[in-house]
């Protein structure tokens, strides 16, 4: 440190002051969860279809040709309207969102849901990264504990000048580490940036995730 000299005045002066610096809180982002109804049998659902998209010799994946922003297998995006048992818990989802849109006062008359999908993450994959874009988004915690592996909500526009030392939850830092057990659902808006870290283990990571889209009357479209 510095050694300041006593007769210096104008350094005297300075170390006599005390500056208040004040915090102001602009924003906080709010992120949900709740554990899944019937767990149980929602995850063995999902384990069967993923036992066949995941065999050659049934010759059956809808995924897609090309690497997203998940890097790993995954179903079509429409996938509630493949296989019925996703339809069914598609239609589980909206009784709960909409539930919970009315306790919590949302301005949302109405909402669909647009994509449906189950990601399978084996050794060394992850997803990168990135956010859905839509309304809201849930992601359903199927298998994961095995894998430990975090999901992780990213801060896009923060640089790393005040990015605290050993705090990675504070709302100055760019990133939070999110454990999830299994059966556990968050919902999120969907422009909120997330991402995984990668699957180290040889145990499959299997999450589902949904978007949704809120409607509004004809007239209240035209407000900006
Ligand atoms: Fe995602």
């Amino acid at each position: 440190m510095t050694k300041i000299r006593q007769e210096d005045p104008c350094l005297l002066i300075l170390l006599q002051m005390t500056i208040k610096i004040s915090k102001h809180e602009l924003f906080t982002e709010e992120i949900y969860s709740f554990d899944m109804p019937n767990f149980k049998f929602w995850k063995k659902e999902i384990n069967e279809i993923v036992k066949i998209e995941n065999n050659a010799v049934h010759n059956h994946s809808t995924d897609l040709e090309f690497l997203s922003n998940i890097q790993a297998r995954r179903t079509a995006w429409d996938t509630h309207l493949r296989y019925p048992s996703m339809l069914n818990i598609s239609k589980e989802f909206i009784k709960i969102i909409e539930s919970f849109v009315k306790s919590e006062n949302f301005d949302v008359p109405s909402i669909n849901l647009t994509e449906l999908w189950i990601n399978w993450y084996v050794k060394n994959q992850m997803a990168v990264p990135h956010c859905h874009g839509t309304a809201f988004s849930l992601v359903f915690f199927v298998d994961v504990e095995k894998s430990n592996t975090s999901f992780l909500i990213n801060k896009e526009y923060k640089k790393f000048f005040l990015m605290k030392k050993n705090n990675t939850n504070s709302f100055n830092n760019t990133i939070v580490d999110i454990k999830v057990k299994d059966g556990t659902c968050l919902m999120f808006d969907g422009g909120l940036n997330h991402s995984t870290t990668p699957n180290l283990t040889d145990h499959k990571r299997i999450t589902l995730a949904a978007n949704f889209e809120a409607s509004y009357p004809t007239l209240k479209k035209n407000v900006y």
